[in-house]
């Protein structure tokens, strides 16, 4: 049986991996993106570099078996990305990750600099959220159990709102998240993944209430 506790920094390897191994809907982010450690740097790391406290991790005998990366207020999130992803171009232009260079990868990057980012009025909806869980241990309860820890501790401290992005693609996530309480808020077409998915998704914004 899995337990829920808190991310400590010697789960970061695995953290890392999970988040490799589940960033295209659920499936390794190799399916449109050759370079999976600019994707960590770029984006993983500020959950387990900074917000470790809003990290929560499911965990049976010592493996991990899912995460759920929070942030209660995304105006952190929005400045550490501005100057972090500075520092990722950098090491990207000084040739210090693998795969950037290859078709996957370039039209993967010129796609998403070309991406409509939904907007979102943080007030009522401060905090966001990344979940996944690992391939074979689905729908085992983890997932619930691991939005509800974060819910409750966003409840215990004031928060006033969350909310986290999906995609049509996600067919399990997005009528989960429906279930759970969350509210669609937006719905944008997108080309990100027409490659790897061989057709448009929509990008879902859903957000909840506290
Ligand atoms: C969405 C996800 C995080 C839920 O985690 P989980 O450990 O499966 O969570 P639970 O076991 O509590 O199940 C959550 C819901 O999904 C349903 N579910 C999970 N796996 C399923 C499957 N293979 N087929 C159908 N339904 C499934 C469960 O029935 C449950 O619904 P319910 O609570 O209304 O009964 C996990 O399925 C996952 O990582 N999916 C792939 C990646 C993804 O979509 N992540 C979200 C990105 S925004």
């Amino acid at each position: 049986m899995w337990t829920i506790r808190h991310y400590q920094p010697t789960d970061r390897a695995a953290v890392r991996r999970l988040a490799g191994d589940t960033a295209h809907f659920g499936d390794p982010i190799e399916r449109f993106l050759d370079a999976r450690e600019v994707f960590l740097d770029a984006f993983a790391s500020f959950y387990t570099d900074v917000m470790g406290n809003y990290l929560w991790i499911a965990e049976e005998d010592g493996a991990l078996l899912g995460y759920l990366m929070g942030c209660p207020d995304t105006i952190d999130y929005n400045e550490w990305f501005r100057a972090n992803v500075k520092k990722v171009a950098w090491r990207v232009v000084t040739l210090r990750y693998r795969g950037v260079f290859t078709r996957k990868s370039l039209g993967y990057i010129w796609r998403y600099w070309q991406v409509r980012i939904p907007y979102i009025d943080l007030s009522p909806y401060p905090a966001h959220l990344h979940i996944n869980t690992r391939a074979d241990k689905r729908g085992s309860g983890s997932g619930t159990a691991l939005m509800k820890t974060y819910l409750d501790q966003l409840r215990n401290e004031n928060v006033p709102g969350v909310h986290l992005e999906t995609s049509s693609a996600n067919t399990i996530a997005a009528p989960w998240y429906e279930r759970l309480g969350f509210q669609l808020l937006q719905r944008t077409p997108s080309d990100l993944y027409i490659t790897s998915v061989g057709h448009s998704v929509d990008f879902l914004l859903y957000g909840m209430r506290l």
